[in-house]
Order: structure tokens, then C-alpha cells, then sequence
């Protein structure tokens, strides 16, 4: 096969590809969710793996030619064990969310009931919205975090779920700013006989750096995605205890996926044997200290953090008080003019809508893999404030665009 580029093949989608790698080099990517991973794990993603079919598990396939399949496969699962300490794992699901559908698939029948967070008070999709197949699936109860201290509303849980009498409880958020209580929650399921689910989708990182308490050998099951804070290649992952893993593993295959993307497992492998060397955990540390920073900032310019501060990679701003003109959604699009992107978010009480709602969510991933320490995010904070207090206008936009524009040639990203 002869070789061609992107570029020499389809002009238009390698102008795309392009444009995208400048555009992370030359912004600063703050949605909480994201993070970049190293050329490493770009090349194992790229791979040749793309094109081969491994229906099954290392060792037992439905097809030939899966020794090399088996080899990644079986890295990515050691790795994994090792750097959360879990008893069984599997890493195939193609995204958290087919994460989570493995356990729902694997341990509830249709109209089972989910007792999971709001989705304005930080839940997920995958965790039982009416839009999402949780919510078409399964009978769902939500619990919500106290609206005036921002924290998980721990009694609250316990009253529901006593009431709902639910099947599984899920934890593990993707807008909770503080650390988990994953035994309390334990044992409201242990006591009302259910599940436990923790979904650690966004902490998965800081989880295996040990910067966040973790619920591996606590809840019944853990989930995660594996290209945000644990940034290796882009998808989720399933853990347990072995008595599941022959529940787990056919809810994946063939329970609700097809082939295994092999080169995305093999990014897996690669982003997994990168956060086991000690660089990761000063990575780690070093995410949730800048989240620290970036928050106590923005609360010295008068803004309000929901729970009043950050014990993760994230914070969640209440613009209410400090901001009552300024939506989410217009301060988001003034600080994405600028070379911030970030995300509009609802907030616990939300008094407008999902779709325009009331605060932003600014996470430190993405900050610190480019090399960002608190003084430099601190920075940060200072410009979001200035965009924020003025975003109508022009000139501070413009002012503040050219300060990014220095940070990200400073704090430089891919070649
Ligand atoms: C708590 C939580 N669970 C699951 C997911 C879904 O992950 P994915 O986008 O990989 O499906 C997310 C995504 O941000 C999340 O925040």
C-alpha cells in the first residue's frame, strides 16, 4: 500500500485536524472534562490496532490474529489492577457511559431502580435522565447536594433511598467540586440492600495518584473514563471484585458493544504505564493545588464557589451573587473569544435553565499537563475576572486575548 498523509488523501479533514492542534496549542483548555494527552498515547491511538477485530478477551477470541491484541489488552488490565488496586478489571467499554451501561446491564433488569444525583446538582446523563436510556430504562429516583453548603446532602441520600427502596445508588459526579464520601454512601446501600456504583469519570486520575479518596474494594463497582484526568487514550473503564467479573464482562461482550476499539485500549496501555511512573502523582497533586488556586482567586475578585472552595480538579462558580446580569452561557463565549474554554453549568437552586444557566465550570487538567503551577493559575483567575466583569467589551477582550496568547507560548503543548 502506497503511503499517503491526511493531507495528501483529503485536504479538507487534514485542515480540520490542523486547526484543532492549533487551537489547543494556542487556547487554554479549562472544561473539567478534558485534558491532552502526550504524542505517546496519540500514536497508540492511531495505530494499526484501528483495523482489527478482537471480539472477546485476551486469551478466548472469536477471531485469528489477536496475539498482538492480547498483548495490549492484557497491559492496559495489568496496569489498571495496579494503579487502582482493583481485584478485576475490564477496558474495553468505548466511552464512560458504555461503562456504566455494562454495569447497569449486568446487574438490573428493565424498570430496576437508580438512585443517582441531579443532574443540576452535578449528576450525569448516564445516571438516569429522562434523554438518556437510564432514564427510558430504569426507575429513577434523584438525591441532590444541600443547596446551601454545596456538599452532598449524606442524610438526604439515606431518607430517599430509604423511601425508594432502590436496586443500585450511584456516586461520582461531573460538577461536585469536594472529595467523596464513598463508605457513607456504602452503607446506605449495604442497609437498603442495593448496589453501589461509583463513577469516577472525572477523578479517575487523581483517584490512582491517591490525591482523591478512591471507592475500589468500597462500592460494588467503579467506572471511570480514561481520557480525562488519568489521560490516557480516549474511552472508559469497568472495575470490581472478581466474584462480578462474569457479570461484567459479557455486559460489555456482547452484552452492549461489538469489537473492541483495540488502539484505543492500546492508548489505555500507553496513558496507564505513563501514570504509573511518580511523575503522576506530582502531576496529580499539582492539578487539584492549581484547582485550589484558581478558586481562592476568583473568590478574592468576589466570586462565589458552589461548597466554597475545591477539593478536586474543578470549581464551580455560582455567578448569581456576584454577576446577577451575566449568564453562564455569555460568560462562557466572552472567555472562549479570549482563549479560555470553558463550560457554561448549572448550578444547586439553578433559578434559570439548563440551557443557559447560571455558572461556569473551570477545571485545571488540561492547565497543569501544559505545565501550570498556582502562581500561573492564579494568573488565570485574574483574566477570567477581568473577561467576566466585562464582557461587552471590546478592548479588555482584546487586551486579554493577547495575555493568553503569551501564556500559551510560554506554556507550550504539542509540537
Ligand atoms: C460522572 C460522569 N460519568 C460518565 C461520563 C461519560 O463519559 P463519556 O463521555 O466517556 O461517555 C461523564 C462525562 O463527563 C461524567 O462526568
Amino acid at each position: 500500500m502506497s503511503y499517503e498523509t491526511v493531507r495528501d488523501v483529503d485536504p479538507a479533514v487534514a485542515d480540520a485536524l490542523a486547526a484543532e492542534r492549533d487551537r489547543q496549542n494556542d487556547t487554554l483548555a479549562m472544561i473539567a472534562s478534558e485534558n491532552h494527552v502526550s504524542e505517546a498515547v496519540l500514536e497508540a491511538q492511531s495505530s494499526e490496532l484501528t483495523n482489527k477485530y478482537a471480539e472477546g478477551y485476551p486469551g478466548e477470541r472469536y477471531y485469528a490474529g489477536c496475539e498482538n491484541a492480547d498483548t495490549v489488552e492484557q497491559l492496559a488490565i495489568d496496569r489498571a489492577k495496579e494503579l487502582w488496586g482493583a481485584e478485576h478489571v475490564n477496558v474495553q467499554p468505548h466511552s464512560g457511559t458504555q461503562a456504566n451501561m455494562g454495569v447497569y446491564l449486568a446487574v438490573l433488569d428493565p424498570g430496576d431502580k437508580i438512585l443517582s444525583m441531579e443532574l443540576e446538582h452535578g449528576g450525569h446523563l448516564s445516571h438516569g435522565h429522562p434523554a438518556n436510556f437510564t432514564g427510558k430504562t430504569y426507575d429513577v429516583e434523584q438525591y441532590q447536594v444541600d443547596e446551601e453548603t454545596g456538599y452532598i446532602d449524606y442524610d438526604g441520600l439515606r431518607e430517599t433511598a430509604e423511601e425508594f427502596d432502590p436496586d443500585i445508588i450511584v456516586s461520582g459526579y461531573s460538577a461536585y467540586p469536594r472529595d467523596i464520601e464513598f463508605e457513607e454512601i456504602q452503607d446506605v446501600a449495604d442497609d437498603v440492600d442495593a448496589y453501589h456504583l461509583a463513577d469516577i469519570a472525572h477523578t479517575t486520575g487523581l483517584v490512582a495518584a491517591g490525591v482523591h479518596s478512591s471507592p475500589v474494594g468500597i462500592a460494588d463497582f467503579v467506572t471511570g473514563s480514561t481520557h480525562k484526568t488519568i489521560r490516557s487514550g480516549r474511552g472508559g473503564i469497568i472495575m470490581c471484585d472478581e466474584e462480578y467479573a462474569d457479570d461484567i464482562d459479557p455486559a460489555v461482550f456482547p452484552g452492549s458493544q461489538g469489537g473492541p476499539l483495540m488502539h484505543n485500549v492500546a492508548g489505555k496501555a500507553v496513558g496507564f504505564k505513563e501514570a504509573l511512573e511518580p511523575e503522576f502523582e506530582a502531576y496529580a497533586q499539582q492539578v487539584v493545588d492549581n484547582a485550589k488556586a484558581l478558586g481562592e482567586r476568583l473568590e478574592e475578585h468576589g466570586f462565589s464557589l458552589v461548597s466554597g472552595g475545591t477539593d478536586n480538579h474543578l470549581v464551580l462558580v455560582d455567578l448569581r451573587e456576584s454577576h446577577p446580569e451575566t449568564t453562564g452561557k455569555e460568560a462562557e463565549k466572552a472567555l472562549e473569544e479570549v482563549g479560555i474554554v470553558l463550560n457554561a453549568n448549572t448550578v444547586p437552586g439553578e433559578t434559570r435553565s439548563a440551557f443557559n444557566p447560571s455558572g461556569i465550570r473551570a477545571g485545571t487538567p488540561g492547565l497543569t499537563t501544559r505545565g501550570f503551577d498556582e502562581p500561573a493559575t492564579r494568573e488565570v483567575a485574574d483574566l477570567i475576572s477581568r473577561v467576566v466583569d466585562n464582557h461587552d467589551d471590546e478592548s479588555v477582550k482584546a487586551e486579554v486575548a493577547d495575555e493568553i496568547d503569551a501564556l500559551t507560548d510560554e506554556y507550550t503543548l504539542y509540537e
